[in-house]
Parts: structure tokens; sequence; C-alpha cells
């Protein structure tokens, strides 16, 4: 991979952002899950993405398998281990299937290692080389919530697939993509009264400042609340939500997570695509499993919303939901969890001038996730 990283230097779009990293983009999402090569089929298969790396025993690594897929910027990686112990066997034995490490991309692995342990992040690696045929890179890691981890990839001039110690992978058969483009943002759940905690954590140690937040009055519904605070770094390409449970009348989505996932975790991978309906029409052809509000959430959807270039039926047919704000408006939908405990699940976004996070369809969802819980018995 070749990256002209000198000319992604983005200009800075959340002036509160201290941004002394700074971060050109998310490099790869990498989950630990107890199958690899079913994992990567589902999400070749199912959403799109394309065959890329393979790391295994055939490459010389003796202890766990991991595969990597990329659909337009978006990598995912997914790690599984070849024996018995270790803390892949262990993640996956508390967590289930889950988000592992955030990577983000960056000029300098040593230096944004450096700047964030000193603002008092929590070392996962000092910056190390890894190297091949190809090139080289260098990665460092620290601590975020639960037992997540962000790495910072410094890929330099590495022309390999994907890192060094990576074989090229290709399948027989190929799916076609989906239309994803890009990660618009990754939320991540966090246990009572420590959403102010990361939030100043992405302040103090990353650099990153608050772009909205939502407390239980603005996210609730009869039954179950959350608050929400947004945090961005600099030139807005790395957009993490901070969710926590707020007390409701029963168990509310943010608790059901925290109880599967056994702590802190991600809760939500958002996917950006320009043609939502074309995109969501394909995932649900082949299978993925979409949250659904009930007709009436169209009945006035029109005037909440304005005039909006899509068809009113295939949006209603879909699912997708509509919202606006002072600078346009965003499609989006929600995925069902993909993994078998009720924990991560996929949002599908399309942004036409809106760069907030659909606050007018909390309600709807919420409802829907509650249909959800209730079926799983988890409301409670
Ligand atoms: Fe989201």
């Amino acid at each position: 991979m070749t990256t002209d990283s000198t000319s992604l230097k983005l200009k800075k779009v959340v002036p509160d952002a201290e941004d002394f990293l700074p971060i050109l983009g998310t490099d790869f999402v990498e989950l630990y899950v107890g199958n690899a090569k079913q994992a990567a089929f589902y999400y070749q298969h199912a959403w799109g993405f394309q065959p890329v790396a393979f790391s295994g025993m055939e490459t010389g690594n003796k202890n766990s398998v991991s595969y990597v897929l990329q659909q337009g910027k978006i990598r995912l990686v997914l790690t599984s281990p070849l024996k018995p112990g270790g803390d892949i066997n262990r993640h996956i034995d508390k967590h289930g299937d889950g988000v592992k490490f955030v990577a983000l991309w960056v000029d300098d692995a040593r230096k944004s290692y450096e700047e964030t342990t000193k603002r008092g992040a929590k070392s996962y690696a000092e910056p190390y080389v890894m190297e091949d045929k190809n090139g080289k890179a260098v990665i460092s890691g620290i601590h975020t919530y639960g037992e997540t981890i962000h790495l910072f990839v410094e890929r330099g001039d590495y022309n390999g697939p994907f890192l060094p110690g990576y074989r090229e992978w290709k399948t027989k058969a190929s799916a076609d993509d989906t239309g994803l483009q890009y990660i618009d943002h990754m939320v991540g759940n966090v246990g009572w009264n420590e959403m102010n905690k990361w939030v100043d954590f992405y302040a103090r140690v990353m650099g990153f400042a608050q772009l909205v937040s939502f407390d239980d009055k603005d996210i609730s519904t009869d039954y179950t609340a959350l608050m929400s605070k947004v945090m961005s770094n600099g030139n807005g390409r790395i957009k993490f939500p901070i969710n926590e449970p707020a007390e409701g009348k029963k168990k509310s989505q943010i608790e059901e997570y925290i109880d599967f996932y056994n702590g802190a975790g991600v809760q939500h991978i958002a996917l950006a695509t320009d043609n939502i309906i074309e995109t969501v029409s394909a995932l649900r052809d082949r299978g993925v499993e979409f949250l659904h509000v009930p007709e009436t959430y169209y009945d006035d959807l029109l005037d909440r919303v304005g005039e909006i270039d899509e068809k009113l039926e295939p949006l209603k047919e879909l699912g997708v939901l509509v919202d606006r704000d002072d600078e346009g408006y965003l499609l989006q939908i929600f995925t069902k969890p993909v993994l078998d405990r009720p924990t991560m699940f996929f949002e599908i976004i399309q942004r036409k001038g809106a760069q907030s996070f659909g606050k007018g369809n909390f309600k709807a969802l919420f409802e829907a996730i509650e249909r959800e819980q209730e079926l799983r018995g988890t409301l409670n």
C-alpha cells in the first residue's frame, strides 16, 4: 500500500481540537472472533468486503490467524487463536466476538505514543518496527475504554498488501462490493457515570474536541434512556460518540450491551455510502438483517424533514430513517447485532450536508431496539 500522507494533511474543521497527533484516518478495525475463517466469509459475501491479506501458519504465525478485508477505505481484520490459552481466547471468552483494536493512521507512531502517554494514556505497546521485503511500518498502542486498544500505525512507504508479516490473500469466489466507502463514526458504550471520564480522555490525551452532547431527555423512550457525547479529532475524520446508560423504567440497550460484553466496548461502526438505497438493498438481499421502524414513522416524515432527493417508497420499504439539521439531512439505518451476543452492530449512513447523528430518529430507533430486547427477554 502506498500512502502519500503529506497530501492528506487535512484542514482543521473542529477548531477546539488541539490535535497534536495528528490522525490521518482510521487505518483498520480488528475484531477478535471465535472463527475468523467463517467471519471473513460473512463479511466478504454478505457485506461485499474484498479479500486483501492473510496471516497464519502458512506465514509463520503459529498462534493465531488473521484475515484482512477491505471495501472503500474500510479495512477489517478478523483474528482467531489457533491454540488454547492466551489473551485472544481470554478476550473471546469474556466478551464474545468484538472489536479489540481501533487502529489510527498517523505520520509518526513514536510521536503519537509519546504525546498520548505523557498526557496520561496507559501504554499497550511501545513503538516497534515491523519489517518484511515490502518495507517497514511502525506501530504503537494505548488503552482506551474497556479492553479496547488504539493502535497508531505509521505506514511510511510500506508497499505490501497490509502490514509486514501478512501475505496477499485471494479467494476463488468473489462478491461485489455494496458501495460502502469509509467509517463515518465508531461508538463506544461505557458503564454508569463513565461517559465524562472518557470524553475527558479523548480531549486531554488525544487532543479531540466535543462536537455535541445528548442527555437522557434527548435519548429516551417511555422505558429506556442513555446519554451520549461525540468527540472528534481536528480534521473531523475520527468521530467517537461515547454512550453511557441512563436511569429508565427498564434495562436500556446500553446496559444490555455492558452485561453481555462484560464491560465497555465498541457498540456500533457507522459505514458511509453515497447511495443508501442501493447499499441497503444489496445488503438485505444477501441476508444482512436491519432494525425496522413502524410504517407510521413515514406518515409525517416529509413534514419533519422537508424536501429530500430520494423517493419515500424505497426508504419506507427498506426502513431507512431520515433526519435534518441546519446544514442538510442524513439517511441512516441500523443492523441487528451481527454477533450471537446482543453487542455490536453496524449503521449505514448517507450524509447530504448534515454533520449530525440523527437525533430526530433516536426515539423511533430506541423503540425498535426495545422490541428486539423484548424478544430476547432482556427488557426487564
Ligand atoms: Fe451512529
